[in-house]
C-alpha cells in the first residue's frame, strides 16, 4: 500500500518499489505509533477532529502501540515504510476513521520526528553505557595501585607513570564523549511535527502542544529548516564516531599490551580467540574488531555529510539515507562499548619494570634545582645517558666518576633516589603522573560518572 496513489494512473514498477523502499526504518515503529498518538490528541484538542474521532483514533492507536511493544505487529510486504505500515494497520482495526490521523502533517515532519525520538532514547543509553566503561577503567586503575609502567611518546619509554595515570587518561577521554552525547540531545530534543510538508498548514495545529506532550524542550522555528535538516543526525553520528575512535586507540593499546613485546597484560579466554594453524596463539580479535568497525563508522559520518552538502530545501529523498548510516554507527557503538567492557573487565595486568632510563629527565631537573639552565642539564644528562646505552648499561650503573665527568654537580646519591618509583614519588604536578595525582583525578572521575 502507498498513501499516494489517487493522481497515479499505473503502478509502481518493481524497480522503483526495490530501489526506493528501505526496511530500516521499521525499528521507529513505536516512535512512530507515539508520535501519532501525540498527534491526534493535538487534533482533537485544537478541534479538528472531533472527540469521537480522537478517541476512536486513539484506541486503535493503543491496539497498535501494544502490537508493536510486544512485537507481535505483522509487516506486510506491500508497506512502503513504517508512516505507511501505521496507517494501513490502524484502518484493519478501526476502518475509514484512520483516514483522519495524517490530518495537517506528512511524512516529512513525521519521520524526522520519529528520528529524534529514537535518538533521545539511543542518546540515554550511550550515555550510560560510556559511563560504565569509564568505570570499568576507575576499577582497574584502583586496582593497579602503585604499580608503575613507562609512559610513551612515539612509541618510545618517556616518564615512568603509575600504570593507573594511564589507564584513567581514557577513562577521561570517555567522560567527554558522554558529554558529547548530552550535549547533542539539547539539538535533537525539539519537535518537527507541525512542520507539515514544508510549511505547516491552514488548520489551527499546535505544534508546542505536541512537543510537551512528547517531552521535547520545544518545537521547530521555522517549518523549512524542521524537515530539511539532519544536523542533529550527523552530529549523532559524530559523537558515535568520535567515541569510536577513543575505543578505536584504547583498543590498538589493548592489543600492544598482550604482545609478548610488552608483556602488560592477559585477557581471559572468553575474550580471546584462537589460531586455525598456531596452537600456541590466543588473539585479541575483540580489540582489532573494535578498531576495524571505528572505520566504517566514520564511513557513516562521512555519509551524513555528504548528504547534505549538495541539498536544495527542503525534504529531498535523499534523505532517507540517514537511518542506515545512524542506525549502523549507534548498533556498532552500542556493541563496541559492551565487547572493549567485557575484554577490559576480564585484564590482568603484570606489566614489566620500564627501562631505567626513563628518569633522564628526572636527573636533569635535580641539575636544574642546583640553579643549571635546564639546556646545560639536559646536555650533560644525554652524553652520560649515551655512553651508558652504548655499553648496554643502566642509569642506575654509572659510577661516581662517570656523574661528575657528566657535570660537576651531579653525585651518585641522586641515582639512588631516581629508580621509576623514586621519580613517580616525586612527581609535584597537578594533574601529572604522580600517585597524589592518582587519588585525586579517581575521586573526581567518580564524581564525574555520578
Ligand atoms: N522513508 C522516508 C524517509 O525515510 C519517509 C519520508 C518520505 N517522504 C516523502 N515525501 N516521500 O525519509
Amino acid at each position: 500500500m502507498t498513501l499516494w496513489g489517487g493522481g497515479f494512473e499505473e503502478r509502481p514498477s518493481d524497480l522503483l518499489w526495490q530501489f526506493t523502499v528501505d526496511r530500516s526504518d521499521r525499528r521507529l515503529l513505536v516512535d512512530d505509533i507515539r508520535g501519532s498518538l501525540a498527534h491526534v490528541a493535538m487534533l482533537g484538542a485544537v478541534g479538528v477532529l472531533d472527540e469521537d474521532e480522537t478517541a476512536g483514533i486513539a484506541t486503535g492507536l493503543e491496539t497498535l502501540l501494544a502490537e508493536a511493544e510486544a512485537g507481535e505487529f505483522v509487516w506486510s510486504d506491500g508497506d512502503e515504510d513504517v508512516h505507511t505500515a501505521v496507517e494501513r494497520r490502524l484502518t484493519e482495526l478501526i476502518g475509514d476513521a484512520a483516514g483522519k490521523l495524517h490530518t495537517g502533517r506528512s511524512r516529512n515532519d513525521q519521520v524526522c520526528l520519529d528520528l529524534r525520538l529514537y535518538l533521545r532514547r539511543a542518546a540515554d543509553e550511550r550515555v550510560v553505557q560510556i559511563a560504565e566503561l569509564a568505570n570499568v577503567l576507575a576499577a582497574l586503575a584502583e586496582e593497579a595501585g602503585d604499580t608503575v609502567v613507562a609512559s610513551y611518546t612515539h612509541v618510545q619509554q618517556a616518564q615512568p607513570v603509575p600504570l593507573a595515570h594511564h589507564l584513567l587518561a581514557y577513562a577521561w577521554m570517555l567522560v567527554r564523549d558522554r558529554d558529547r552525547f548530552r550535549d547533542a540531545y539539547a539539538r535533537i530534543d525539539v519537535s518537527p511535527l507541525g512542520a507539515g510538508a514544508s510549511a505547516g498548514s491552514r488548520l489551527p495545529l499546535d505544534p508546542h502542544l505536541t512537543a510537551d506532550s512528547l517531552g521535547f524542550r520545544g518545537a521547530f522555528a521555522n517549518s523549512m529548516d524542521a524537515v530539511g535538516s539532519r544536523d542533529f543526525v550527523a552530529e549523532y553520528v559524530f559523537c558515535c564516531a568520535q567515541s569510536m575512535v577513543t575505543l578505536s586507540r584504547l583498543a590498538e593499546e589493548m592489543v600492544l599490551w598482550a604482545t609478548e613485546e610488552y608483556g602488560w597484560v592477559t585477557y581471559s579466554d572468553s575474550f580471546t580467540t584462537g589460531s586455525s594453524a598456531m596452537p600456541q596463539k590466543k588473539n585479541p580479535d575483540v580489540a582489532e574488531l573494535a578498531r576495524g568497525k571505528t572505520a566504517t563508522v566514520i564511513g557513516d559520518l562521512n555519509t551524513l555529510m555528504t548528504l547534505q552538502k549538495g541539498l536544495p530545501l527542503t525534504y529531498n529523498r535523499d534523505l532517507q539515507e540517514d537511518k542506515r548510516a545512524v542506525f549502523h554507527a549507534d548498533d556498532s557503538l552500542a556493541l563496541a562499548l559492551a565487547a572493549i567492557g567485557g575484554m577490559l573487565e576480564s585484564a590482568v595486568f603484570h606489566p614489566p619494570p620500564p627501562s631505567s632510563m626513563v628518569t633522564a629527565l628526572d636527573l636533569a631537573e635535580v641539575l636544574v634545582e642546583r640553579g643549571i639552565p635546564f639546556r646545560e642539564a639536559h646536555e650533560a644528562v644525554g652524553g652520560l645517558v649515551a655512553t651508558l646505552v652504548a655499553e648496554g648499561r643502566k642509569l642506575a650503573d654509572a659510577t661516581a666518576g662517570e656523574l661528575e665527568t657528566a657535570h660537576v654537580q651531579l653525585v651518585p646519591g641522586d641515582l639512588a633516589i631516581l629508580t621509576p618509583e623514586g621519580s613517580v614519588e616525586a612527581r609535584a604536578t597537578a594533574g601529572g603522573g604522580s600517585m597524589d595525582s592518582v587519588r585525586t583525578q579517581l575521586t573526581q572521575l567518580r564524581a564525574a560518572l555520578r
